[in-house]
């Protein structure tokens, strides 16, 4: 079997939690390959439900775990995922790359600041230190995993970059304690760990954070976060060939969602947005904020298929499509008057982009939690996979690990 990559096509929150949960079976290892403690990944099982930031969803299939470089480790946030885990009784075999970005209380203290600095016009990003670590790594300033487990890094430099603009510093000498013990004996190469499970003929799956369109380069930029989104950043995001990349699967919601600033075409503000999100429980897992809703956006989904290389795609939540009685697709924009459905084209006045709609039958009421798609559910996924051109193989219709259809390749 071939390695397998999960990946969100919209702005986060299409519900890669569950898909990884689901599919984590066939593989050896689930791996974090980008982002950090700003992802949220909600997972129910048996009626309850686990949130986590950091540590791979694997961890439920008691599958190896695996954070690469590309990930910006908080080793607090990493201590008590951990200590969740004991407290269930389990074990994380886990493995932490020594290159990994490591977010100081300096760089969460930072993010504030410059969103303090945006004034009226923030981000609204997580202020989990997520973009300023990066920067902090490309100013050479930030400690990586193995240089805070051995000890050897000095924060001094970085100290005095801070003291330069801001009024208070933390002191970071408990925090360079506490987090040294986190990671002390469990840092390593990732990627290497990745070849040789390879080589011995194990798969492994990626687990992507984030979505598409908060990609640093190709989102919606500013509106981004700190990091690469998209599948693309796979291998260097761990230090593996591009040709262990393996399959993509994209996960996309039957609505959208954002959370934080920017850009958002498709949004439905009134009565329906407000029962989408009361239905889909549509609130930040990181920041309990609640997110902005939309109808699905068929434009911005065919740039995240193409880019990322999508081979099959997961379609979520489209049991919450069955409490309202609209639906509706958006087909192109009109901007300035001209219709395009070319999203790149569309970026940079995506502000001033009108939806243009494409009504479909009202699923109100269709009963979906049974092993096929009613007729209704399957001339809707027949239909966006004529748009997408690529096979929605999996339609998650609940919550739960079970109310999950397989539609064959
Ligand atoms: P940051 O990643 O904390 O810098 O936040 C930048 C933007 O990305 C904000 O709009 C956040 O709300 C958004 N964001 C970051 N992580 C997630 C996520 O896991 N799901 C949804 N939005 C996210
Ligand atoms: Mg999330």
């Amino acid at each position: 079997m071939r390695n397998l990559c999960i990946v969100g096509l919209q702005w986060g929150d299409e519900g890669k939690g569950k898909i990884v949960d689901y599919y984590a079976d066939g593989f050896e290892a689930v791996v974090r390959y980008n982002g950090g403690s700003n992802a949220g990944h909600t997972i129910v099982i048996g009626g309850r439900s686990f949130v986590f930031h950091l540590i791979p969803s694997g961890f439920l299939k008691k599958k190896k775990l695996l954070i690469g470089p590309g990930v910006a480790l908080d080793p607090l946030t990493l201590k008590d995922e951990l200590g969740l885990i004991s407290n269930e009784g389990g074990r994380a075999d886990l493995l932490v790359d020594e290159r990994c970005t490591v977010v100081t209380p300096l760089e969460k203290e930072m993010d504030e600041f410059i969103e303090g600095l945006r004034g009226d016009n923030p981000l609204g990003t997580t202020k989990r230190g997520i973009g300023p670590s990066y920067a902090m790594r490309a100013l050479r300033l930030s400690p990586r995993a193995g240089d805070l487990a051995s000890g050897t890094f000095d924060t001094a430099s970085a100290v005095a970059f801070y003291r330069s603009f801001m009024k208070t510093i933390p002191d970071l000498s408990a925090w360079k304690a506490e987090s040294r013990a986190v990671l002390q004996g469990i840092t390593g190469d990732v990627g290497g760990s990745i070849m040789e499970l390879n080589e011995k003929g194990s798969s492994v799956m990626f687990e992507g954070a984030q979505g598409v369109l908060l990609d640093l380069i190709y989102g919606t930029y500013p509106y981004v976060t700190g990091a690469h989104t998209i599948a693309n950043y796979v291998p260097a995001g761990l230090g593996i060939p591009n040709s262990s990349l393996g399959d993509v699967m994209g996960v996309a919601k039957a609505y959208t969602t954002r959370v934080g600033g920017g850009p958002f075409p498709t949004e439905i503000t009134g009565e329906v947005g407000s029962k989408i999100r009361a239905e889909g429980k549509e609130y930040g897992a990181t920041t309990g904020r609640p997110r902005r809703i939309g109808w699905l956006d068929l434009v911005a989904l065919k740039y995240a298929v193409r880019l990322n290389g999508v081979s099959e795609l997961a379609l979520t939540k489209l049991d919450i499509l069955t409490k309202v009685k609209e639906m509706k697709v958006c087909t192109s924009y009109s901007i300035e008057g001209q219709e395009t459905s070319d999203f790149s084209k569309a970026l940079p006045r995506l502000a001033s982009a009108k939806p243009l709609y494409l009504d479909m039958p009202s699923f109100l009421g269709v009963e979906l939690r049974v092993d096929t798609l009613p007729r209704i559910a399957e001339d809707f996924v027949g239909y966006l996979e004529e748009e997408l051109k690529v096979k929605v193989t999996l339609v998650s219709t609940g919550e739960e690990r079970s109310a999950t259809i397989r539609r064959s390749a």
